[in-house]
């Protein structure tokens, strides 16, 4: 397979590039591709060295499939130019997530809905995907009908930036703001900009692609996103009410039986998913399951999974696993 991984100096980016060489996908040819400013800059992969091009430059060596997180600018300029190269585009950004004609994948949830005539797939928000994960095998158990979700997102998904003005307001030295606040010794409860009703996008994202990749729009979600002054992964707090009765161990099993979740569940030894420890693993981890006591049916979570790996790069390069297995690309 000849790929090309659109940003390929960005942190998502480079993420990508770990995740096909670990997870041995079978690159017969890279093709980093970056702006202008980075053209020609040398990018390793397996060993080997290759020069960075431009998004034109790429389509011309016609990769078979094209890995983008550079951006929803550039998803929007360059994705439909890549498909109608006959190029398949696996795209990070929120460019087509909700447009009605393009499919938003997560493998172990919706991996199924993938046809030949898919040739830009979009992969969805990082918040969104390691919920979903753990939201289908409930889903299909006891039915859910509404969930409450509140976020503690790491800087990692904002960029290199973000990651820059954690340290460096950590040393006490001044330098750019991908916040309008302090991060270090902090809370924002704001993720990407307000909408009209109150919510932040990154908000919107959680409950309208969620709904899109579960297949069901009576699924009621609500939720609060807020970055804290963590690198490693996401964590989220979730209370799910569903419309049948279930059994603690039950859940316990239907999670630990589903591909790709990791239950971290011990609370005599005090263990719990953190992220810390899921940083780096492609993994979604899930812990402190318990009832919630206030209501019937409804049960408390906490997921966690490094937002960089599943939440991006990890689950952009399992879509292009399935491709291939189906020999769609
Ligand atoms: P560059 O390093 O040349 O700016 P991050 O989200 O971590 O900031 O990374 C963004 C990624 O998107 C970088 O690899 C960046 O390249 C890349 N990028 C930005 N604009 C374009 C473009 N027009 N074409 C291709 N890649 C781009």
């Amino acid at each position: 397979m000849k790929v090309a991984v659109v940003g390929a100096t960005g942190l998502v980016g480079s993420e990508m590039l770990t995740v096909l060489a670990e997870r041995n996908f079978p690159v017969t040819e890279l093709i980093p591709v970056a702006s202008e400013r980075s053209k020609g800059k040398e990018i390793e992969f397996k060993g080997k060295k290759y020069k960075v091009v431009t998004a034109s430059e790429a389509i011309a060596l016609k990769p078979d499939v094209a890995i983008f997180s550079a951006g929803g600018g550039t998803s929007t300029e360059y994705a439909p130019l890549f498909a109608e190269a006959g190029i398949t585009v696996i795209d990070n950004s929120s460019a087509w997530r909700m447009d009605p004609t393009k499919k938003l994948v997560v493998p172990e949830v919706n991996g199924d809905v993938l046809t030949a005539d898919d040739k830009i797939i979009a992969n969805p928000n990082c918040s969104t995907i390691q919920m979903v994960v753990v939201l289908k095998p409930l889903h299909e158990k006891y039915k859910i009908k509404r969930v409450v979700v509140s976020t503690y997102q790491s800087v990692t998904g904002t960029g290199v930036k973000a990651v820059d003005q954690l340290m460096n307001e950590r040393k006490g030295i001044e330098g750019e703001k991908a916040y309008p606040y302090q991060i270090d010794l902090n809370v924002i409860p704001q993720i990407d900009v307000f909408q009209d009703n109150g919510y932040t996008k990154e908000e919107m994202k959680m409950i309208l692609e969620t709904n899109k990749i579960m297949g069901d729009d009576s699924i009621k979600v609500t939720a609060t996103t807020v970055r804290i002054p963590v690198i490693g992964g996401h964590s989220e707090s979730v209370n799910i009410e569903f419309e049948n009765e279930f059994d603690l161990a039950d859940v316990r099993a239907a999670l630990e039986a589903q591909e790709g979740v990791v239950v971290v569940d011990n609370p005599a030894n005090l263990e719990y998913p953190m992220p810390k420890d899921a940083h780096g693993k492609d993994e979604v981890f899930v812990g402190r399951i318990r009832r919630d006591e206030t209501q019937d049916k409804t049960l408390n979570l906490w997921i966690v999974a490094d937002n960089l790996r599943k939440g991006a790069a990890t689950n952009a390069v399992q879509v292009a696993e399935l491709l291939h297995s189906k020999g769609l690309i």
